[in-house]
This record gives structure tokens, sequence and C-alpha cells, in this order.
């Protein structure tokens, strides 16, 4: 579904990462894990089509995109929750990315319950959405790029702050998305939280890709990399 070839982003003269490759199938979750600063944030815009890469290929559904129109085809998760919310209620805000495609007023109708159904928000779609919990709020950023119908989903640091329900809220959302034949990327420094639930593992460390492979080979990669792992066995390490 999606497929990163040598990818690499130059700015103003700075290397940021280079070389990277990596893909994701669909119903599947790759988990892109490394030390702060590594070039992690600047990725997943590049790959989104926010910042215009220096070098390589994103290539989705087989055929090669380019910036623009990744920014359709490939959904973004903000790291910051709150800046994603724009709509009054739940529901306008999950209709406010589909409405903002110009779809007709059936198409964002049925969208929108969509998103909603698929991440369990019924109880609190009548909401304000400055009131919800943290974990609700994480749910709604990712209900409202969902309600775009994009074929890949990658998220941001997507369980920074949060506490133990809202994490559970929130792996509980990943999974449905998986479930639904979406193309998931979670970005995380927490990699004990997800790495369980994750079917592929991509390092990035100083901007460059140390390891992209199967999840329980990678435990011994993470640490030599300074993450910080659980000994506990992987199949123990969820959070569900
Ligand atoms: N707009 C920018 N111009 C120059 N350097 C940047 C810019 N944005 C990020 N960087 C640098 O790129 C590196 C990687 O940052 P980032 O992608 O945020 O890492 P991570 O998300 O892995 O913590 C950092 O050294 C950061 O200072
Ligand atoms: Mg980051």
């Amino acid at each position: 579904m999606l497929e990163v070839k040598d990818l690499g982003l130059k700015l103003e003269g700075k290397q940021i990462f280079n070389n990277i490759s990596f893909s994701v199938n669909k119903g599947q979750i790759v988990a892109v894990c490394g030390p702060n600063g590594g070039g992690k944030t600047c990725l997943l815009r590049t790959i989104k089509g926010l910042v215009k890469q220096s070098s390589g290929t994103v290539l989705v559904d087989g055929k090669e995109q380019d910036a623009s129109e990744r920014l359709i085809s490939i959904g973004l998760v903000f790291q910051d929750a709150d800046v994603q919310i724009v709509g009054e209620t739940v529901e306008k805000d999950v209709a406010f990315g589909p409405r903002n495609l110009r779809w007709s007023e059936e198409k964002i109708k049925q969208s929108t319950e969509e998103a909603i159904r698929i991440l369990g928000m019924q109880s609190y779609r009548k909401d304000r959405p400055q009131i919800l919990s943290g974990g609700q709020k994480r749910c709604l950023a990712i209900a409202g790029v969902l309600a775009m119908h994009p074929q890949i989903v990658m998220m941001d640091e997507v369980f920074s702050n949060l506490d133990y329900p809202s994490v559970r809220m929130v792996l509980d959302a990943i999974l449905k998305l998986k479930k639904e034949g979406i193309a998931v990327v979670i970005v995380s420094h927490d990699t004990d939280l997800f790495l369980a639930h994750a079917d592929k593992v991509l390092i990035v460390d100083k901007g460059e890709s140390v390891y992209f492979g199967d999840t329980v080979e990678s435990l011994d990669v993470l640490k030599q990399h300074s993450v910080h792992i659980s000994d506990i066995p992987l199949e123990k390490m969820t959070w569900l």
C-alpha cells in the first residue's frame, strides 16, 4: 500500500534524514521508533507531502505520487491533537475534513458516521471537543483523518501525555483501523506501549534507517540505540 524508497530530506543545507526505505501493507501496523531528534516527525511530514523530499520516491498502491497527491491519499494525525480540533461538536469536527474536500452532503454524512462508528465515539458525538479526555481527543483527531478516506494513516507520538485508560482507548482505535484494512504507521518513543501490536518495526537514529524488519528481532537493535524497552516478553508488552 505504502512504499517509501530511499527518501531523503535536506532543510537549510542540513541533511535531516537520508536513504530511508520501508513499506506498509493493507491492514499492517509499522512502528517507527528511535531516539528523540532522530528525524521521525520530519519523515512523517515528508511522506505526507507537507514538505517536499530532496531525494527518493513514495509509492501509494504501486504508483509513484508527488507531494500534492499524497496530501489527499495519506492521513496524518499530528502530535498535538488540539491543533486539529476545529468543530463546535465532535460530529461537526469529524465532518470538517470531508466538507473541505467539497464532497456531497450525502458522502460527508456517510463518511462522518462511519468514522464515528469505527472509533466508537457515539456516546460523546454531540459534546464539545474541549471537554473531552486526552484519549477521546486523540480518537477525535484519528476520526477526523479517517473520515477523509485515506488508504494510509500515520500518527505522530499518538500516546504522549495520555493516562492508562486513554492509552488503551487509542490502542484499541488503532487496532480497529488495522481491521478496516488501513495501512497504519505509528511514530512513538514510548515503544513499550504498542510494539506488541506492530507487524514491522523501522528504527531511525540520527536521520538514518538502522533497522526495518520483524518486531521480535527489533528488540536488540532498539536497546543498542538507547530506546527504552521492558525486559518482559513481547507478547506480554500489551496494555490491552
Ligand atoms: N524546519 C526545520 N529546519 C531545520 N531543522 C529542522 C527543522 N525541523 C526539524 N529540524 C531538525 O531535524 C531533526 C529531526 O527532528 P524531528 O523530526 O522532530 O525528530 P523526532 O521526531 O525523531 O524527535 C532535529 O535535529 C531538528 O532540530
Ligand atoms: Mg517527533
